[in-house]
């Protein structure tokens, strides 16, 4: 209920700002006014979806400081605008997507992957009011994957091949597709009237749009099964990868893990750390044993998980061990 009335004035704050001479661009890309729909902008009547794209990396890919860094550096950053502001992916996809000319700051808009040959696809097909879709495979189980190996599949700046590795995973086997682990179920309508806000289509079983990355502290500690066994004069900290690729998956990103070892009263009698980064990351359903001399009467240890990159450190998760 408190999601439905927050969507509708959300949906108001919209409208108001869309009557408004002055009214900024669309946040939801190149959508207001062109071709593929006529209507309006993509937000309009998308509301939930565009909030959450707004919010992910997909809109951030063109304005991402450390992107602004890392191109200013170069004497042709045009070669590397592609995948960072793109045409859309489906016209060619197998190959790099193109660069797109308009509305850079938009990155990964909601054309770059829905928009076919002019027209917008996606996993259901529609010919509601607004626009019509085709229903596209691309949209559905493991063909998803041709989708985010247009831009995920190449070792280009500090990117790494993680489609590559997906393909060799016991994730693919079990058909865990990009979308799966990344694009949280969602059950709700996914179109509303611009006017009224109310819903103008049918409960759909569909998929968030506010893609998970290692900064969601649950999401990053999904990627690891970790256990700790006590073997004579030593403690054995195993930690098995559960993404669909290797961990970390960009450079400059690492995870570290830090062991406290107490005794039966709780009280740390010392520590030890370990960490695996791009450089040497936990490849893909790897399990990696990390050993540690045990302290005289241990009773327990607490294994910290954390995130560090650009100079910041978060803690994903704690696990208390006893024995
Ligand atoms: C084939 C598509 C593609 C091309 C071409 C491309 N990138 Fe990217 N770029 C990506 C993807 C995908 C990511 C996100 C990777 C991730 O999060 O693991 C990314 C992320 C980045 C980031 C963000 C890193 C961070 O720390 O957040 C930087 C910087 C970057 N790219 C630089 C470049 C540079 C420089 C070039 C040109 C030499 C380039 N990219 C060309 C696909 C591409
Ligand atoms: C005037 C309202 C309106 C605007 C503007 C609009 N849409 Fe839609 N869209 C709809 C309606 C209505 C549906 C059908 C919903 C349903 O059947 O559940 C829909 C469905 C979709 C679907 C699902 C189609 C399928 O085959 O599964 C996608 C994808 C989509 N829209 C993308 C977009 C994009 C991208 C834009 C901006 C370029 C946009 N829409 C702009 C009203 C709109
Ligand atoms: C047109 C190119 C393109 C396509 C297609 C694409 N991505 Fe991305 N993706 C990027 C870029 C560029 C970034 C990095 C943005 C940045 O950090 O600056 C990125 C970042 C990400 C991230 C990192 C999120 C985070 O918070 O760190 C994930 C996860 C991701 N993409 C998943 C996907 C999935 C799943 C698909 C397929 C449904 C997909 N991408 C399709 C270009 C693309
Ligand atoms: C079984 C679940 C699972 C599958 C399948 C999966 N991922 Fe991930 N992915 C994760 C987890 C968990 C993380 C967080 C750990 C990390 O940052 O390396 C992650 C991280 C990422 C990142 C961010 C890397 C970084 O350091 O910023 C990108 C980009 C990404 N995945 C893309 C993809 C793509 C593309 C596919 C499909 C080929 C895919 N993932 C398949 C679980 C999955
Ligand atoms: C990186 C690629 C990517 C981008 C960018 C993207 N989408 Fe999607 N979209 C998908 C995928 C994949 C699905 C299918 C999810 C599923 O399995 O239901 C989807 C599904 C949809 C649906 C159908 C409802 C659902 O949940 O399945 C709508 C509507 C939609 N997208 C609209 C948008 C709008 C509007 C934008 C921009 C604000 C956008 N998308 C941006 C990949 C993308």
């Amino acid at each position: 209920m408190r999601a439905r009335s927050a969507l509708v004035s959300g949906l108001a704050l919209l409208l108001l700002g869309a009557r408004r001479d002055d009214a900024p661009p669309p946040a939801a890309g190149r959508c207001a006014g062109t071709a593929p729909t006529a209507a309006g902008s993509c937000a309009d009547c998308h509301a939930p979806i565009a909030t959450e794209w707004a919010a992910s990396a997909h809109a951030k890919a063109f304005t991402e400081p450390r992107w602004r860094a890392a191109l200013a550096r170069l004497a042709q950053p045009e070669r590397c605008h592609g995948c960072h502001a793109p045409e859309p992916v489906q016209n060619r996809l197998g190959r790099p997507p193109a660069t797109r000319r308009e509305n850079q700051d938009a990155g990964v808009d909601c054309a770059a992957c829905h928009e076919h040959r002019g027209a917008l696809t996606g996993p259901f097909g529609s010919s509601a009011e607004g626009h019509s879709a085709d229903a596209n495979p691309l949209f559905r189980g493991a063909e998803s994957v041709h989708l985010c190996a247009a831009c995920h599949d190449t070792r280009i700046g500090p990117v790494l091949p993680l489609v590559r590795d997906w393909r060799a995973s016991r994730a693919a086997a079990r058909g865990e597709t990009c979308v799966r682990c990344h694009m949280p179920r969602e059950e709700r309508s996914v179109a509303f009237d611009p006017v009224g806000g109310a819903a103008t289509g049918p409960l759909r079983e569909g998929r968030s749009h506010a893609l998970l990355g290692p900064s969601d502290p649950d999401f990053a500690a999904s990627a690891f099964d970790v256990g700790i066994a006590k073997r004579g004069a030593r403690l054995e900290l195993s930690i098995t990868n559960l993404a669909g690729h290797r961990v970390p998956g960009l450079v400059g990103r690492s995870f570290e893990f830090e062991l406290v070892q107490r005794d039966a009263g709780a009280r740390e009698l010392g520590r030890g750390l370990t960490a695996i980064s791009a450089e040497n990351p936990l490849f893909v359903d790897e399990t990696r044993r990390f050993r540690f001399a045990a302290e005289t009467g241990v009773r327990s240890a607490v294994l910290t998980l954390s995130h560090v990159f650009a100079g910041s450190r978060s803690v994903v998760a704690r696990r208390e061990f006893s024995w």
